[in-house]
């Protein structure tokens, strides 16, 4: 993999996107959910990794340790939408899978989720993060990740994530329409890496009582501990180091784990301007983040 693999962005249905996540659509869209399917759904750098190894935990900590210890995350949960050449689509490998439930990754925005879905029910989780938080991962992930399209410099990749020219498209239009889903869809647990941050064994207990599992005080003490940043970012088995396109040379998958790392990179000028545009673009909505805790 060298520059040339680099996605390049283009408009699809209205939302930018790479051709990594748009080959496959026709089958993408024929995919045929089941009732007990979890969707873990994401805007990129919103905390996917983290919210995935959790559910794993949840359904399969305890089966059997060897699938922990022998499966990267994104064999464990696949990313539906992915088209790699010469690697096996998201979706045949949700095909494949013979776990039950099945947890599958998607980054769509929510108007290009395979009907099926909605039509079974499937239970969803959405993570959300801060925009100034989430725009920082993603420019270091775009660095090192050969798939994506080039980052430039930061004050460049900072306009575009404000002009939605970003790899499934616009974080606004994202966090706001899936937000929007939960009222008419009650399937759909909407969480927030914040919150993640601030108290992971409150958030999972949210989470359980979503999915109407009941731990033991045990297994989730031992969930919690197994999903803090520290723990993630020794494991190679969740993170990421043993996937070519990444060069963690550049910058690590497992990068800070932090809230408000923003305020190493914004400059006092780009802060007032994103906010300015922000309060415009977010207007009609009534989410509400938090960019410290
Ligand atoms: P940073 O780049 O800010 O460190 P995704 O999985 O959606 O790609 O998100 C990756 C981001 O989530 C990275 O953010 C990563 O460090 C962070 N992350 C993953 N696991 C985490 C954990 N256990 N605690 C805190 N942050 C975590």
């Amino acid at each position: 993999m060298d520059s040339s693999t680099r996605g390049v962005l283009f408009d699809f249905h209205g939302v930018s996107m790479t051709r990594y996540f748009t080959d496959n659509w026709e089958n993408v869209q024929n995919f045929q959910a089941r009732p007990d399917d979890i969707l873990i759904a994401t805007y990129p750098k919103a905390g996917t990794t983290w919210a995935s190894y959790i559910l794993d935990l949840l359904y399969f900590g305890q089966v059997s340790s060897e699938r922990q210890s022998t499966i990267p995350i994104y064999n464990r949960v696949p990313f539906l939408e992915i088209m790699i050449p010469s690697v096996a689509t998201g979706k045949d490998q949700v095909d494949q899978m013979t776990t039950t439930p099945r947890l599958i990754k998607t980054h769509f925005p929510v108007q290009f989720v395979p009907k099926s879905f909605w039509e079974q029910n499937c239970r969803i989780v959405y993570v959300a993060r801060n925009a100034k938080d989430n725009v920082v991962s993603y420019f270091h992930f775009d660095r090192m990740n050969m798939v994506e399209p080039e980052p430039g410099d930061w004050s460049s990749y900072l306009q575009r994530f404000m002009q939605g020219k970003m790899v499934f498209g616009s974080w606004y239009d994202h966090v706001t329409n899936w937000w929007k889903k939960k009222e008419t869809y009650s399937n759909l647990h909407y969480m927030f890496f914040e919150d993640m941050v601030e108290d992971t064994g409150r958030e999972i207990d949210k989470l359980c009582s979503f999915l109407g599992l009941t731990p033991s005080a045990e297994e989730k003490t031992r969930i919690v501990g197994g999903v803090q940043f520290d723990n993630m970012k020794k494991d190679e088995m969740v993170n990421y180091s043993t996937i070519a396109v990444m060069d963690f040379k550049i910058s690590p998958f497992m990068r800070k784990g932090k809230v408000g790392d923003w305020k190493n990179h914004f400059t006092v000028a780009q802060n007032e301007e994103f906010d300015e545009d922000y309060k415009k673009k977010m207007r009609d909505t009534t989410l509400q983040f938090r960019t410290e805790v």
